[in-house]
């Protein structure tokens, strides 16, 4: 029997919620129809490191039908949901190598297991399989035609290794989509990150000191919610311009050293390393509550709380209490890891829908041009305007389009005042 996953038995449930996200999901469904006839992957073998969440599974199913094999690993240990991953081993015939909870050595040896099919296009969330691809699976780079990237730090770590000569084959910075990262990494990590620390505490946000450290994408949407719960929203940035722009959207901005002090909830989502480290922990209030939404868990410096710590306790599922010496206790939200995918469910699935028909279509146009050269590629500008217009179409909504004149005019330099 192919896959690994926790209990096969929860294929039932996996399948209903599959199904209930798909109903979400009806651009990946119309390219899924419409991959039926056309199989444009056909014999092809796809590899992805992907969550594992009911959204991916139909990922899946479309480039399962459209023609591929297909397995599927996890791109985050407690990012599983483990009825998807029985339902895709059991029911959809994708090879899923994934449990929630699963320690270091059993991500790497499943992101193993997903390469051992041997793939022709690679899709990644963190560049984690692209990774060990390059470190330890060097032999399988040859047949490789390219990859797909879904997430910021993913392609900020591929643009690095693209820069010191390192990476071997092409991949498309999916996550660079406009129907992406505008969409994805905005209202659905906005929306789903309230839902998680919401899930996880159960505590009130209206009138809430509520920090967000990092004003991207991610960061403006989680902005934008904790506003509209009502919290008093303080943002940090080491970006000038980011900084201006959160001022100038209304909110508070400090460095983190005055936002620690404040905080009654601060996330992170920067991508970058140790944004709460060692010297902050001592500043926050005692019950401030720290979450993580940035795709590694090094944002808040566990290491340094671990040690900082006299007591560590865990109070709710997903919640840790930290006692510091000076008496004040720091709740930390799933180990530090994303917040939305760990306790709630991550995006909502009808902003998964461009994501991953940015993903579905690159894979077809991966699989049909000719050979690309090593290096980061954007997404190109048709797939994305086709996502931005399937989508528009499947919301009923018609947009104008110019006429010859105002083409012209667009396009001309001759007619001023
Ligand atoms: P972005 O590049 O648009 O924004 C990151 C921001 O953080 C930048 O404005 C940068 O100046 C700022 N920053 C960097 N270091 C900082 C520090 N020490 N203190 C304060 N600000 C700092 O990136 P985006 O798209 O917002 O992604 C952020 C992270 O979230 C990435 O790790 C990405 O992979 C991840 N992500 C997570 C999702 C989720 O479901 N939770 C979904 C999409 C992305």
């Amino acid at each position: 029997m192919l896959g690994i996953c926790k209990d096969r038995s929860l294929a039932g449930e996996g399948t209903r919620r599959i199904e209930w996200a798909d109903s979400a999901m009806p651009v990946l469904a119309g390219i899924r129809g419409e991959w039926s006839a056309s199989k444009p992957l056909d014999g092809l073998r796809v590899a992805a490191c992907l969550h594992v969440t009911t959204e991916t599974a139909n990922l899946m199913r479309t480039l399962k039908e459209g023609g591929a094999r297909v397995a599927l690993a996890a791109s985050n240990p407690l990012s599983t949901q483990d009825s998807v991953a029985a339902a895709l081993n059991e029911a959809y015939g994708v090879e899923t190598y994934a449990v929630r909870g699963e320690d270091t050595e059993a991500y790497y040896n499943h992101i193993n297991k997903v390469l051992d099919l041997n793939p022709h296009i690679v899709l990644d969330d963190g560049a984690d399989l692209t990774n060990v691809l390059h470190t330890q699976r060097r032999d399988l780079i040859a047949n490789i035609l390219g990859g797909a990237e879904e997430t910021t730090t993913g392609v900020n770590r591929l643009t690095a290794m693209g820069k010191a000569g390192d990476l071997a084959f092409p991949v498309v910075a999916v996550n660079d989509a406009a129907t992406k990262h505008l969409f994805d990494n905005r209202y659905g990590t906005g929306q789903s990150t309230i839902d998680g620390i919401l899930r996880a505490t159960n505590v009130l946000l209206a009138g809430a000191v509520f920090v967000v450290a990092g004003y991207g994408w991610c960061g403006r949407g989680i902005a934008m919610r904790a506003r509209g719960m009502g919290s008093r929203v303080v943002v940090t940035e080491i970006d000038p311009v980011r900084a201006l722009e959160a001022v100038m959207d209304g909110y508070e901005v400090m460095p983190i050293s005055e936002a620690a002090k404040v905080a009654d909830v601060l996330v992170t989502a920067t991508g970058g390393l140790h944004v709460v480290g060692e010297n902050h922990l001592g500043l926050f209030k005692d019950g401030a509550i720290l979450a993580n939404s940035g795709h590694f868990d090094v944002e808040i410096d566990m290491g340094a709380l671990q040690k900082a710590c006299v007591e560590e306790k865990q109070i709710r599922d997903l919640l840790c209490e930290y006692t510091l010496s000076n008496g004040r206790r720091i709740r930390v939200l799933a180990e530090g890891r994303l917040v939305n995918l760990a306790a709630a469910e991550g995006h909502p699935a009808s902003v998964m829908d461009m994501s991953f028909a940015n993903q579905a279509l690159v894979a077809q146009w991966l699989a049909q041009r000719p050979p690309l050269k090593p290096g980061v590629y954007p997404v190109p500008t048709h797939i994305d305007h086709d996502v931005a217009r399937r989508k528009l179409f499947t919301l009923g909504i018609s947009i104008d389009s110019l006429s010859e004149e105002q083409k012209s005019y667009a396009e001309g330099y001759l007619r001023g005042t």
